[in-house]
């Protein structure tokens, strides 16, 4: 089959390699000639583990271009994975899916099923159709069938190679059965609906990992007030096959480029409806806070970090990759310069694009000892390995005052009883 992928960033790329590594030709296509150039060397253009790897081993059945026209004059299959970033009021900005529909409808010249892979709100994918027939070139036949993608970064590569089930919303059985069979050697399970169904899959997922998230993260802000420990309470909820053991990881709140754009759209798109999500809404406010928690925290040692030093340790939103967007580092690192504290941060990946926003207010640290010593107080804010891998005597013989408030519970509080060091993390005792 004749696959375009339209759009190489995370959920692009990926769809195309994995297609390609399950037999597939693809024509992955960008309006970036910097980028075509990098990948058609066989180098990722984002960091992702394992992507890199699998493109050069399927390179003979991958090809990157800029020039849609022709790719999509022969397509029977386009996939569009573009993304759809949060406009100011919430809403989902839909206009780069609108542009690439736009250039199917006039270039297309066979029968071709357009697979939305991005995440748009209910009911896009209907106009989606209506505009691509509205503007057709050619008299050929064409359907929209949306394909939600549930990877996420870091781990996007297996996530795709083994994912949990791949939702097909489809509204004739032919378009049905032709991505069904695009998919035939993934070999994992399908759920098969309409249109809606599958847009509103992808929502009600995302959605609800966020809505569990903060929830945790209630219940660890409860646990700081009653004495009890998150970690604990998580893992004895979490053996109830019910209720699971993934997504109860207490911190400092969700970031990335999914879960804050999806929880807002949906609570847009259910007051436009006027019949408001209240446990979205609920979700949304909770990690807005929770974003402030270390913070609020620090102000039990100092009134104020004017004069300070002070230690950050992961700037991402996540480990394992570069992505910022959202991250809490990005809350609350402005705050800790504007109350006059002299920031020291040290990310593996992550300071080229936190560079890129400031480029001289802090102070970039290779290594995590340099980032540490001398501090007044340290914040951790993403889990990478390296941070994990300290132990309290680190902390205690590189800072000034050993003060460390961590917002991905990294440790385990006992750890650092007698250490000289004091912990202070989320949902647990604060160890002195
Ligand atoms: C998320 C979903 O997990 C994917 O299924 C989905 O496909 C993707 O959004 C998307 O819509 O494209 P992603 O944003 O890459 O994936 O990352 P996650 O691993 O879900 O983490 C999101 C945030 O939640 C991170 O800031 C992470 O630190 C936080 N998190 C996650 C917690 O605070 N606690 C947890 O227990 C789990």
């Amino acid at each position: 089959m004749n696959i375009v992928v339209a759009g190489t960033g995370y959920v692009g790329l990926v769809t195309g390699v994995a297609l390609a590594n399950a037999g597939h030709c693809v024509t992955c296509v960008d309006v970036d000639q910097a980028k075509v150039e990098l990948m058609r060397q066989g180098v990722s253009p984002i960091y992702e583990p394992g992507l890199e790897e699998l493109m050069q081993e399927n390179m003979e059945r991958l090809t990157f271009t800029t020039d849609y026209a022709s790719a999509y004059r022969t397509a029977e299959v386009v996939f569009i994975g573009v993304g759809t970033p949060e406009k100011k009021d919430g809403s989902a900005n839909l206009s780069y899916v609108f542009q690439v529909a736009h250039q199917i409808a006039e270039n297309i010249e066979n029968d071709c099923i357009v697979v939305v892979k991005s995440t748009v709100p209910i009911g896009t994918n209907d106009k989606v159709e209506k505009l691509i027939k509205d503007n057709l070139a050619h008299d050929v036949w064409v359907e929209v069938v949306s394909n939600p993608e549930f990877l996420s970064q870091g781990t996007a590569v297996p996530d795709t190679l083994h994912a949990a089930r791949i939702v097909i919303g489809a509204e004739s059985d032919r378009a049905k059965e032709i991505v069904r069979n695009v998919y035939e050697n993934f070999h994992q399970p399908f759920v098969i609906t309409n249109r809606r169904s599958a847009e509103m899959i992808k929502y009600a997922s995302n959605d609800f990992l966020a809505l569990k998230i903060s929830y945790i993260n209630e219940i660890a802000n409860f646990c700081e007030i009653v004495g009890a420990n998150i970690e604990d309470v998580a893992k004895g909820m979490g053996y109830d096959p019910r209720i699971g053991n993934r997504f109860l990881h207490a911190g400092i709140g969700y970031g990335g480029s999914c879960f804050p754009k999806d929880t807002k759209a949906l609570h847009w798109m259910s007051n436009y409806y006027e019949r408001e999500l209240k446990t979205i809404k609920a979700a949304i406010e909770i990690n807005d806070s929770q974003k402030l928690k270390l913070i609020k925290k620090s102000k039990q040692y100092y009134d104020s970090l004017e004069g300070l030093t002070v230690a950050v340790l992961g700037l991402t939103f996540k480990p394992n990759t570069d992505d910022l967007r959202e991250a809490p580092s990005l809350v609350n690192i402005p705050i800790m310069l504007d109350d006059g504290a002299t920031v020291k941060a040290w990310d593996p990946v992550g300071v080229e694009n936190y560079k890129k926003k400031y480029p001289d207010e802090l102070q970039y640290c290779d290594t995590i000892e340099e980032t540490l010593k001398d501090a007044d107080i340290c914040f951790i804010f993403t889990e990478w390995q390296e941070v994990k891998d300290l132990k309290p005597e680190d902390f205690k013989r590189l800072m000034k005052k050993a003060i460390v408030l961590d917002g991905r519970n990294c440790y385990i509080p006992e750890t650092f009883s007698g250490s000289g060091v004091v912990y202070n993390s989320i949902g647990r005792t604060i160890v002195e």
